[in-house]
Formats: structure tokens, C-alpha cells, sequence
């Protein structure tokens, strides 16, 4: 028995093998009880009543900010929160898009984006007149660093790449890129909505100048997620939302007058989610308390290396991705069932209680690249067992020997 099961209510339910933690993660009951008394004791709006539910709502909201800047580094100052890794690539490309780039300029992402981070940059392009180059993967599925470095020129003004594929399962090295950029000052946005759920980041080591991720995905709830401004863009960047709570002055007649409130005020226009976001500081307190990042790095990594294992003897299934990677740092894996539709073979487990994931993942141009149309992903995290994936082993033998 997996000792952190125990803690999330929603697996109490008898059967249910949850394998679509890459989607959305579970939550443990200490994120669901921060939920419950920011709604039964004092869930009200943020930093404008004077009254001691509004102060002790801006004080835990204030708080929840400090737990993630702590998580990941930075100065609370840096963390915005925004509704998800979605909304904050949105906001950079509409913000930074709007002040710094120009047509002719160039933006490159890569083939393994999530629709999240290829979208946003496409649409910018697009109005403004720059151009998207789109680097590939290599045999090792790991960015084409020759291919990237011929795409570096002094037209680049942004690269926004993830940390981590939804799809490949594991993580890119983006030292070298990150090290080129900086030789040439352009700024780069990691996506890293698969990676922060499961390794620890440094933002003061890691040089980038924004960061996205999801709470939802890293044992928080959903309506929450995290954009990271390094500390210089802070000043530089004009808010995406305008509204109350992000202004010290305002006129009537002349807009340039308005003077914006410092960040992270600045970028956090309106109501905010303000129960999600306390939510979120739980998740950090979980993950500080009862996780290892190694050990949940090296379960993650048994889990999908046993899968992969599995499946050796079956030809009829096809990974996805760089196997002995995947074995050794993975945290999902995707695959293929010849004949057999993805969506029908998460029809087919679902029957079992095997939850999983089926479809484009919301990357289709990488889908495209690897020349698929669809694929199932089984992803973990620290509520997966060893027993769970010998059921979806034994499911999926079932399924390639006897059919659906
Ligand atoms: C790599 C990556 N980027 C972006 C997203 C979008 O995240 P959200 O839907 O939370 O905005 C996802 C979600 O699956 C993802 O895996």
C-alpha cells in the first residue's frame, strides 16, 4: 500500500486506478480542508474591505504568494498569480507582444509545444507581422540544439519553450539554450507545466525570464496557476487586465496619468482566485512536508520503467518517446495500440477503473510530427503503485490478445 494514498479522499473509492495526473492531479484532504475553512470561516474578497474576514482573506492570500516564491526562489514580488499556465502565456504574449516586438521580428517555439504555448505565440505573430520558427526534436527527443542555433539571429526577440512534453514524459535540457539566449539577450518563457509538479525549481539559478504553471496539476486546485516575471521585466511590462486593486491613481480625462500599483498588484486586476490560490499554498506545504523530490522522481521513473517493461513483449504497442529516459525520469507514457483506436482503448480500461488520457493532448502539431493522429497516455504521480500498472499491463495484454 502506497502510504500517500491515504491522504486524497477521492481514491477511497474502491477500484479506481486514477492515471491522468498530467491532466489534473488529485488533492490531498489537507488542500481540500484549506478550501473548506477559506469558505466556512472567512472567504471573502482580498486587500479592500477593512474588516477582519477581508484582512484575514489578504492575509492568507498574501501568504499562499510567499509559500510559492519560497517554493521556487524568487521574491514574492515576482509571482502573479493567473487562472492557469494557459492565461499566463497569454498575458506575457499579449504584454510583452504589445510593447517589444515589431514586424520582421522572430519568436521560436518548438514542434512539442502544448496548443498553450504555440497559440498564444502564432496569433501574436500573425497581428503583429513577425514570424514563428518552430524548432524540431532530435532522435533522442530532446530539442534540435543545431537546428535551434540556426534559428538564433539577432530577429529573435523571444523563445518560448516547456521544461517538459505532455506527451514525450520527459523533461528537455534546456541548459545550452538557455546558456545561447543569455549570450545574446533575448528573453525565454519556459512552460513548465510539466515539470513543477515534479522536481524542484530554482529561479534564481534557472536564468529564464518568465515561467508558467498550473496548480491543478502539481496537487492543487484547478483556477489557479503561476507567472513568474523575473525581477527586471517587472517595471517594464504594462498590465494585460485592467481593473481595481491594481491602481494608485486614476484620471478622469487622461489615461497616461493613471499610475499602476507595483507588482504583483499591478498584474492582478479584479477579483482574483483567491481560495484556489490559498488551495495552492496547502499544495506547497504538502509537497514540502510529505515529498522527497528524489524519491517522488525515482517512484515516478519505477512506475513508468515497470510499464515499459510490460510492454516489451506486446509489438502491437508503441511508446512514444525516449524509453531509457522515460525509465529513468519519466512521469508518463505515451503509447499506441495498433488497430485500436485511442479513445477506444481508454473506453476499454475505463471499464476497469483505469483512468487515462486519449487523444492529441492538446498537441497536435507534435502528434502530427511523430506522424499520429492520436495516442493513450498513462501519467503518475505520488499516489501511483506498482499494482496499479501490473493491472493496466495485464488490461492491455487482455485487449491485444482478445481484441475490444
Ligand atoms: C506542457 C503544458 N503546457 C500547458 C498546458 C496548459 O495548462 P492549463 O490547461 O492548466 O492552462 C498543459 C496542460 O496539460 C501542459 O501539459
Amino acid at each position: 500500500m502506497n502510504k500517500f494514498k491515504a491522504d486524497f479522499p477521492i481514491l477511497s473509492q474502491p477500484g479506481l486506478v486514477y492515471m491522468d495526473s498530467a491532466a489534473m492531479s488529485l488533492r490531498p484532504q489537507s488542500v481540500l480542508e484549506a478550501l473548506m475553512k477559506y469558505y466556512t470561516i472567512y472567504g471573502t474578497n482580498v486587500r479592500r474591505g477593512i474588516n477582519h474576514l477581508a484582512e484575514r482573506s489578504s492575509q492568507e492570500y498574501d501568504q499562499a504568494r510567499d509559500k510559492v516564491a519560497k517554493f521556487i526562489n524568487c521574491k514574492p514580488s515576482s509571482v502573479i498569480f493567473t487562472r492557469s499556465t494557459t492565461s499566463g502565456i497569454n498575458a506575457i504574449a499579449q504584454s510583452w507582444g504589445a510593447k517589444f516586438l515589431q514586424p520582421g521580428d522572430e519568436i521560436i517555439i518548438s514542434i512539442a509545444e502544448h496548443h498553450a504555448n504555440f497559440l498564444p505565440w502564432q496569433i501574436l505573430a500573425q497581428r503583429s507581422g513577425a514570424k514563428l520558427q518552430i524548432v524540431g526534436i532530435n532522435q533522442e527527443f530532446q530539442y534540435n540544439l543545431t537546428q535551434f542555433q540556426q534559428l538564433l539571429n539577432d530577429r529573435t526577440k523571444l523563445i518560448a519553450l516547456s521544461s517538459g512534453s505532455n506527451v514525450l514524459g520527459t523533461s528537455f535540457d534546456l541548459t545550452k539554450i538557455m546558456a545561447l539566449a543569455q549570450a545574446v539577450g533575448v528573453p525565454v518563457l519556459i512552460d513548465a507545466a510539466q515539470t513543477a509538479p515534479y522536481a524542484r525549481m530554482d529561479l534564481q539559478n534557472m536564468g529564464c525570464d518568465f515561467l508558467v504553471f498550473s496548480g491543478h496539476k502539481m496537487l492543487a486546485p484547478e483556477g489557479v496557476g503561476v507567472l513568474y516575471i523575473a525581477p527586471k521585466w517587472l517595471d517594464q511590462l504594462d498590465p494585460w487586465e485592467y481593473g481595481g486593486g491594481m491602481v494608485s491613481q486614476i484620471s478622469k480625462n487622461d489615461q497616461s496619468k493613471s499610475i499602476w500599483l507595483s507588482a504583483p498588484e499591478k498584474f492582478e486586476a479584479g477579483t482574483m482566485p483567491i481560495g484556489a490560490a490559498i488551495g495552492l499554498g496547502a499544495a506547497v506545504d504538502y509537497y514540502n512536508s510529505k515529498i522527497d523530490w528524489l524519491k517522488l522522481r525515482q517512484h515516478l521513473a519505477c512506475l513508468c520503467q515497470k510499464f515499459i517493461v510490460g510492454m516489451q513483449d506486446l509489438p502491437q504497442i508503441k511508446i512514444i518517446g525516449n524509453q531509457v529516459q522515460l525509465a529513468s525520469s519519466g512521469h508518463l507514457v505515451s503509447f499506441t495500440v495498433a488497430g485500436v483506436h485511442a479513445h477506444d482503448v481508454a473506453a476499454y480500461l475505463d471499464q476497469f477503473g483505469i483512468c487515462v488520457r486519449a487523444g492529441h493532448h492538446c498537441a497536435k502539431p507534435l502528434h502530427e510530427y511523430l506522424g499520429l493522429t492520436a495516442s493513450v497516455r498513462v501519467s503518475f504521480h505520488v499516489y501511483n503503485t506498482s499494482e496499479e500498472v501490473d493491472l493496466l499491463i495485464e488490461k492491455l495484454n487482455q485487449l491485444v490478445k482478445n481484441g475490444l
